[in-house]
C-alpha cells in the first residue's frame, strides 16, 4: 500500500445543554443529548498519513511527541479506523491546536473531529456526516458535535448507529459572541473521561438527565427564534446543573477557581441591569460568556478588568469540520 495521507481542520465547541455521564463508556453512549456551538477562531489541524513501513502509531501535538495514555488513547482510536478500512497500516499523525489545552475548552472535541476526518479520508473512507460523527463520538463524545457546522444537537440515540449530532442552524444564523474569560491556563486536575464515570456516583445525576429533554427543547427553540432571554435562562440552568452533579459526585469535583464565580456574579448582575449576557462553564475553570455582537465590544473590555481574568478569547459560530490541502498553513 502506497503512504496515503489526509489532513483536515476542526473547531471545538461549547456545549449550552451539557453532556456529563455515559450509558455505554466503550462507544460514549451518552446519558441524555446535548447542544453546543461550535467555536470558529479555535481549531485543531491534523493530518494522518498510514505507513506501512511504520512499527508502531505515531503521534505529535504542538511539536512535541506523545506517549503513554494519549498515544495509547489515539492509536486505540486509530484502530477502529483501520478495521472499518480494513487495512492494517500504522499512521503518522501531527496535530497542533492554536488554544490551551485541558482547560475547559474543549481540546478533545476538536481533536477527535479533526482526527476522525483526516485518518477516515486517509484509510480511503469515504463517511457521511452522521457516520463521522458517530466515528469521532468513539474518540471523544463532545467530538461528534463538532463534525457538523454551526449549532449542533447529539441525539443521545440507543446505539451505536442512533448517536450522533446534526446542525440545528447554520454558523450565520445568530451573530452570537463566546467571551471566553480564561483564568487558567493550566491543565484540569481531573478530565472529563474520569469526570463522566464519576456522574452516576452524584444523588443529583439522576433528576438531571430525566429533566434534560424539557431543557434540550427549550434550547433548541430558544436558538431557532434568537430569543436570547430564554436562551441565557435554560443554558445557565443547565450549566449550574452539571456543576451540581460535580461537586456532589463521590469524590467531589470543584472545577472553579475563586474567579470563576467573580464572573458568574458580575455576569448575572449585568444582566439584572439590562445588559444582555450570559455564562456557562465545561470541565474546567474558563468560564464562557455569551452576548450578541453589538455587545460584545463592552463585555470583553469588562471581563479583561475583572481581577483574576488573564486573558480574554473571543470566538464566533464556527464551521463544520472540513478537509484541507496540507499545503495550506492557517486554518479557520
Ligand atoms: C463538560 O466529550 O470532552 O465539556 O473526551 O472523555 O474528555 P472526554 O469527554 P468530553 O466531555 C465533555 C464534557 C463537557 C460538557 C459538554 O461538552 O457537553
Amino acid at each position: 500500500m502506497p503512504i496515503r495521507g489526509a489532513t483536515a481542520i476542526s473547531c471545538p465547541n461549547i456545549a449550552f445543554i451539557k453532556y456529563w455521564g455515559n450509558r455505554n463508556e466503550k462507544i460514549n453512549l451518552p446519558e441524555n443529548g446535548s447542544i453546543s456551538m461550535n467555536l470558529a477562531e479555535l481549531y485543531t489541524r491534523t493530518s494522518v498519513e498510514f505507513d506501512l513501513s511504520l512499527p508502531a502509531d505515531h503521534l505529535s501535538i504542538n511539536g512535541k511527541l506523545a506517549s503513554g495514555p494519549i498515544l495509547k488513547r489515539v492509536s486505540d482510536f486509530l484502530d477502529n479506523v483501520r478495521r472499518l478500512a480494513d487495512i492494517s497500516a500504522y499512521a503518522s499523525v501531527t496535530s497542533e491546536n492554536n488554544f490551551p489545552a485541558g482547560a475547559g475548552i474543549a481540546s478533545s472535541a476538536s481533536a477527535f473531529a479533526a482526527l476522525a476526518l483526516s485518518a477516515s479520508t486517509a484509510a480511503g473512507l469515504q463517511l457521511s456526516e452522521p457516520e463521522l460523527s458517530r466515528l469521532a463520538r468513539i474518540g471523544s463524545g463532545s467530538a461528534c458535535r463538532s463534525v457538523p457546522g454551526g449549532f449542533a444537537e447529539w441525539y443521545a440515540g440507543e446505539s451505536d448507529e442512533s448517536s450522533y449530532a446534526v446542525t440545528i442552524a447554520p454558523p450565520d444564523h445568530w451573530n452570537l459572541v463566546d467571551c471566553i474569560a480564561v483564568v487558567s491556563e493550566s491543565h484540569k486536575p481531573v478530565g472529563s473521561a474520569d469526570g463522566h464515570t464519576l456522574a452516576r456516583t452524584s444523588p443529583f445525576q439522576e433528576a438531571r438527565v430525566t429533566t434534560a429533554p424539557g431543557r434540550i427543547d427549550r434550547c433548541r427553540n430558544a436558538i431557532l427564534a434568537r430569543d436570547f432571554e430564554a436562551f441565557a435562562e435554560v443554558t445557565e440552568l443547565d450549566s449550574n446543573m452539571m456543576h451540581a452533579v460535580m461537586m456532589t459526585s463521590k469524590p467531589a469535583l470543584l472545577y472553579w477557581l475563586p474567579a470563576t464565580l467573580t464572573v458568574m456574579q458580575v455576569v448575572a448582575a449585568w444582566r439584572r441591569k439590562g445588559i444582555p449576557a450570559f455564562y456557562t462553564i465545561d470541565a474546567g475553570p474558563n468560564v464562557h460568556v455569551f452576548c450578541e455582537e453589538n455587545d460584545a465590544p463592552t463585555i470583553f473590555r469588562r471581563l479583561t478588568e475583572i481581577p483574576g481574568v488573564s486573558r480574554v478569547i473571543i470566538a464566533h459560530p464556527g464551521p463544520a469540520a472540513s478537509l484541507i490541502d496540507p499545503a495550506c498553513k492557517e486554518g479557520g
